[in-house]
């Protein structure tokens, strides 16, 4: 496995994989890797591909008052994980490789940014999908993974992708979760063993959700307050959004139907947990 901090050595690193004709597949994170991170690049190994993982916390998708400078940071761990799962090429960048000027150009998105995530966080998916078009634009890569979790991340950039040509397949890999549900984030790396637990209530709210409209309730609204309820018996855990999206636009949806999505975030303390459930999906 070969790590590199320049564009310079990226491009030749993989220059040399293309001229023996692989197929480059790509992975972007801000690393402090868990299961989820390396799920993506399993996938991105099975696809039978050269595999490149980027190591870049963004400062542009950050919000001022966000956790930008306490993120969690092992890039030595991280290194040593992505070589037991035989990745090719890992690229860590400091910031100013990436940012050599003060930024001025940007990728957004006008429509589906409304909602959700977007709504609250400000500019953040400004900024991520401005570094994936940058890490799109220098690796070039023929495949990309993201995750489910971030789905509104996931379904901005596969819009971006299609709108804009690129060459890059937009793959999708599943949620990796806890034993008890919860879903890996980096950001759990901030919850005491009792926060621990009061995150649990976003799983089983969408369990309950998922319950009643197996049991036949198809009324986004009434799914609502089931998930609500169940969410509030978890004082500590306080919702900042929930709701059902349509997987066209992710505009909120009333009637809910197969393959729309069930998205929830909230705050445990400080920390910021989102989940979703793509209904008909086991959960
Ligand atoms: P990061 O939070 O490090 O996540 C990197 C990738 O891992 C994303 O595609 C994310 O959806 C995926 N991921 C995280 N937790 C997961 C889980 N439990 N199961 C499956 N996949 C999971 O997302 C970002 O970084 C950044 O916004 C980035 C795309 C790298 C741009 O800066």
């Amino acid at each position: 496995m070969k790590t590199v901090k320049t564009i310079k050595e990226l491009h030749s690193a993989l220059n040399l994989a293309r001229r023996k004709g692989s197929k480059i597949h790509f992975v972007p994170t801000m690393g402090y890797l868990h299961e989820g991170h390396l799920e993506l690049v399993r996938a991105a190994k099975k696809d039978k591909g050269f595999v490149v993982v980027s190591i870049f916390v963004n400062p542009l998708q950050f919000g001022p008052k966000e956790d930008l400078a306490q993120y969690p940071r092992n890039l030595k761990r991280d290194k040593k994980l992505l070589e037991q799962e035989g990745v090719n090429l890992v690229f860590c960048p400091p910031v100013k490789e990436i940012y050599p000027e003060p930024n001025s150009t940007y990728i957004t998105e006008e429509e589906s940014t409304q909602y959700w995530c977007g709504k609250f966080r400000p500019g953040h998916f400004k900024g991520v999908l401005t570094v994936v078009a940058k890490f799109f634009q220098l690796v070039q890569p023929d495949a990309a993974y993201f995750g489910q979790k971030d789905f509104q991340q996931f379904f901005l950039i596969s819009k971006m992708a299609q709108n804009l040509f690129f060459k890059t397949k937009i793959k999708r890999v599943p949620t990796v979760r806890e034993e008890d549900g919860l879903a890996m984030s980096s950001r759990n790396s901030y919850l005491s063993s009792t926060q621990r637990k009061q995150a649990l209530g976003l799983i089983e709210g969408l369990r309950a959700m998922q319950f009643t409209y197996l049991s036949g309730i198809k009324d986004a609204s009434e799914l609502k307050r089931v998930m609500q309820k169940v969410v509030k018996s978890t004082k500590q855990l306080k919702i900042q959004y929930m709701g059902v999206a349509s997987q066209k636009d992710l505009s909120p949806v009333k009637k809910v139907k197969e393959g729309d999505v069930v998205l929830v975030a909230g705050f445990v303390g400080k920390t910021r947990l989102i989940d979703n459930w793509i209904i008909g999906d086991k959960l």
